[in-house]
């Protein structure tokens, strides 16, 4: 992937199947990708009483991140938005239920359903595109009271 994912194109349709299956066979991404979603199971600070949770994995791509979830016992449903990086966490036999969907959309899960959530990598897709946004917003009103003035 030579540049971000989230400048090319939305990420259903950059996460085709030949960037999925790229991204999900990339040793370097496998290990990194493990390495935050255990740093995100430290943050969430569940009780260690070896009670499995049911966690939500946002944007759960091809499951590298819902494999750490399973590695340390918890049960885990995974939403994404990418048909493609979803047949290959299906392909892959990832042990969490997975649906199809785009997170802004909400989940329509009830209050106390789920015990926490992760999301790794995937909000970033938002925040660039926000932080863009903001820039040219900050611009356009920089310039417009300058013309004022
Ligand atoms: C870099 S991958 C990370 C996947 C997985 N969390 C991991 O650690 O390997 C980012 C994922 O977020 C998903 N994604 C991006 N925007 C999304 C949205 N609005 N709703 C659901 N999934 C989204 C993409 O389809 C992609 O599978």
């Amino acid at each position: 992937m030579a540049s971000r994912p989230e400048i090319q194109a939305p990420p259903e349709i950059f996460y085709n199947d030949i960037e999925a299956r790229k991204y999900t066979s990339s040793s370097r991404i496998i290990e990194i990708q493990a390495r935050l979603s255990e740093r995100a199971l430290e943050l969430l600070a569940l009780p260690e009483d070896g009670v499995p949770r049911l966690l939500l994995d946002i944007g759960c791509g091809s499951g590298l991140s819902g494999e750490t979830l399973s590695e340390n016992g918890h049960n885990w449903i995974g939403l994404d938005i990418s048909p493609s990086m979803l047949d290959i966490a299906l392909e892959r036999e990832a042990e969490g239920d997975l649906l199809l969907g785009d997170m802004g959309q909400g989940l329509g899960l009830r209050p106390g359903v789920i015990d926490g959530a992760i999301s790794i990598s995937a909000v970033q897709v938002h925040f660039i595109v926000f932080t863009i946004l903001i820039i040219i917003l900050y611009f356009l009103f920089y310039r417009s009271s300058l013309l004022r003035s």
